[in-house]
């Protein structure tokens, strides 16, 4: 198609499910009552949710249709088969064991691979991913490219790890590195996606330690597509093509097939090494089910087993980074403070930039997630010191995150391009008005992952003078 046609959805809509408007004077209401926290937002006083992509996505009818040829059957089912001959398919792994979402997988994976004192390293990992490290008593490491570190500089690789670190790392450590992780794409620093050259140039580091190489494949379809338009050599391949090659260089993959599966909930793990596996498998009984459902019905394999092959649909993937390109591209136009290139799942907004009179303590990224939703009802997620903040292994006391930022997630197949034009309009009317936006201050927050429950304030954005 003639790439100066406006984007449309390849797609036509059969089931509609209504959004409710709310008024100014309403959304204030609600989001005092949570607590200035989106997470405890009721989803029906949201008008566009951009919370996550995560299982959030549309169903094809050819999905629906599959569900209703389900086999529930406790073992062997069917419904079973036609999973494993599909992950078999897209990735070329030999051993598929299913598990309800991603966490799961990486439990599962890292319960037999990952001991205490161990080191797993990585382009970034996850939070779940760490959380699931940090639960065997081993160490996360990050090493990003530096590339990744500006949220400005145009680089098209800014997910790749940092290869230097790494062959470091893996010296230094030797011995105690567990696996390297590369999560494709990588969701934490912006969605952005590894080249073909990096996973490369990591098998060979892996080959050369004996360490095994693990893919955090839940948006491996949009890695393969970035890929495939910004690497040398690629834009003659189709993509399933890329997608054959990239796990070529894995020993195993987590999944969530939340994200690129195209279904609302399920995952799994696949490896090459059959003796892992019949572990794996054993494991998989206790915690998640049977082999041949492990956390999912029937309904739920045959969803992902159609999801694995639609997301490879060319079309579906050159409108979705279209779209996600153009609302990126708008903004930046209007001088927003966006991370570039545009990622593979999400507009990312960089609240230090557009918010500089705001202080790290005072959470500029929610502020701004607050402001989005008072405007418009749009519901986003910050990915700042409020979701990251560390602390200091001497001090004790807290560190701000690598970067104060939104991310306006794009759940699959669910909004049309006239709610991208809305959420382009509500984010500059927001820009507009910046320097009136106040801070934010916690009242109250959970120990573990206080994002997700914190009760907070509004507050000036001065701080008080410390004595
Ligand atoms: N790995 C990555 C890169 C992810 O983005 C996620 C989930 C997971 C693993 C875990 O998968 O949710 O199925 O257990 N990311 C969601 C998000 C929650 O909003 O980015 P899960």
């Amino acid at each position: 198609m003639n790439d100066d046609l406006p984007i449309i959805e390849p797609f036509r809509i059969k089931t509609v499910e209504p959004i409710r408007m709310t008024t100014r004077e309403e959304r204030e209401r609600c989001i005092r009552a949570a607590g200035w926290n989106l997470f405890r937002l009721h989803a029906r006083d949201v008008l566009i949710d951009l919370l996550t992509d995560s299982g959030t996505g549309a169903m094809s009818a050819e999905q629906w249709a599959a569900l209703v040829r389900a086999d529930e059957s406790y073992a062997g089912a069917l419904s079973y088969d036609r999973f494993e001959a599909s992950v078999r398919e897209v990735f070329g792994l030999d051993h598929v064991i299913p598990t309800h979402q991603g966490r799961a997988a990486e439990h599962l994976l890292f319960h037999q691979l990952v001991g205490p004192g161990d080191v797993v390293l990585s382009n970034t990992h996850f939070d779940t991913t760490r959380a699931n490290v940090e639960d065997r008593g081993a160490t996360a490491v990050d090493l990003p490219c530096p590339e990744g570190a500006d949220t400005g500089a145009l680089f098209p690789f800014k997910g790749n790890v940092d290869l230097v670190a790494l062959e470091r790392r893996l010296e230094e450590d030797a011995g105690r590195v567990a696996l390297v992780v590369m999560t494709l794409t990588n969701n934490a620093g912006g969605g952005q996606p590894v080249s073909l050259a990096n996973l490369a140039a990591v098998r060979r580091l892996c080959d050369r330690s004996g360490v095994p190489l693990v893919i955090d494949a839940c948006r491996f379809a949009e890695n393969a597509w970035l890929m495939k338009q910004r690497e040398p050599g690629l834009a003659g391949v189709s993509v399933d093509s890329v997608v054959r090659r990239i796990f070529a260089y894995a020993d195993a993959c987590t999944m969530s097939a939340k994200k690129d599966g195209l279904a609302n909930i399920g995952g799994f793990l696949a490896c090459r090494d059959e003796t892992l596996a019949a572990r794996l498998r054993d494991r998989l009984v206790v915690t998640e089910g049977f082999p041949t459902y492990g956390g999912m019905s029937g309904r739920d394999l045959e969803a992902v087993a159609r999801g694995l092959r639609e997301v490879l649909d060319e079309d579906y993937l050159r409108y979705r980074h279209a779209s996600i390109a153009y609302v990126c591209e708008r903004l930046a136009a209007r001088g927003v403070p966006v991370l570039v290139p545009p990622g593979g799942h999400a507009i990312f907004l960089d609240a230090g930039r557009f918010l500089p009179h705001l202080s790290w303590r005072r959470y500029p990224g929610q502020a701004l997630a607050v402001e989005l939703y008072l405007e418009g009802g749009i519901r986003a997620c910050e990915i700042g010191s409020l979701m990251m903040a560390g602390r200091d292994p001497h001090t004790g006391r807290e560190v701000p995150a690598k970067h104060e930022l939104v991310r306006l997630a794009i759940p699959r197949r669910t909004y049309t391009q006239s709610h991208m034009d809305f959420l382009i309009e509500i984010v500059s009317r927001v820009w507009r008005r910046r320097e009136e936006i106040e801070g934010m201050a916690i009242e109250s927050a959970p120990e573990v992952l206080r994002h997700f429950g914190a009760r907070l304030l509004r507050v000036p954005a001065a701080e008080p003078q410390s004595v």
